[in-house]
C-alpha cells in the first residue's frame, strides 16, 4: 500500500472536471484517503514548489497555481505513485499519451491540470505539506 499527493490545478477546477478526474483515479482502483479544496497563497505555492525555485518557469508556475482554487488529495493503493503518474500522462500535455488526464484536459505545460508526487520521499513530504494526522486517520 502506497500514498501519493494529487493536486487538481486551477485549470482543472475552472473547467469543472474535478469529478471526471477523481473518477479516473477511482476507476483505476486508487482510493481517496483525504481531500480538500483550497486557495493557495503565493507563499504556500512557492513553498510547495521550492525545489523549482531557481528554474526559469518558477514565477509563472506560482502565478498560475494561485490563479484560482485547487483540489488537494491523497491517493492510496498499490503502486499509487506510478499509477497516478500513468493516469496523468507527461508533464507537457503535447507529449502526453492519448487517454491520459493531461492529454484530455490540459492546455499547456503550466496549465497541465494535475500534479502528482514523483517518488516516495516527495510523496511523504507533499502529503505532510497539506494534511495532518487527523485528516489521514480514516
Ligand atoms: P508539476 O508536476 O506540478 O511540477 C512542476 C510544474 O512546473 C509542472 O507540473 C509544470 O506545470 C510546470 N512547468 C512549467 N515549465 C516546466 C518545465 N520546463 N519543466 C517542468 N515543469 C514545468
Amino acid at each position: 500500500m502506497q500514498r501519493t499527493l494529487s493536486i487538481i490545478k486551477p485549470d482543472g477546477v475552472a473547467k469543472n472536471v474535478i469529478g471526471q478526474i477523481v473518477s479516473r483515479f477511482e476507476a483505476d482502483g486508487l482510493r481517496i484517503a483525504a481531500m480538500r479544496m483550497m486557495q493557495l497563497s503565493e507563499r504556500e505555492a512557492g513553498a510547495f514548489y521550492a525545489v523549482h525555485k531557481d528554474r526559469p518557469f518558477f514565477k509563472d508556475l506560482v502565478s498560475f497555481m494561485v490563479s484560482g482554487p485547487v483540489v488537494v488529495m491523497v491517493l492510496e493503493g498499490d503502486d499509487a505513485i506510478l499509477r497516478n503518474r500513468n493516469l496523468m500522462g507527461a508533464t507537457n500535455p503535447a507529449e502526453a499519451d492519448a487517454g491520459t488526464i493531461r492529454a484530455d484536459f490540459a492546455d499547456s505545460i503550466d496549465a497541465n491540470t494535475v500534479h502528482g508526487s514523483d517518488a516516495p520521499e516527495t510523496a511523504a513530504q507533499e502529503i505532510r505539506f497539506f494534511f495532518g494526522e487527523r485528516e489521514l486517520s480514516a
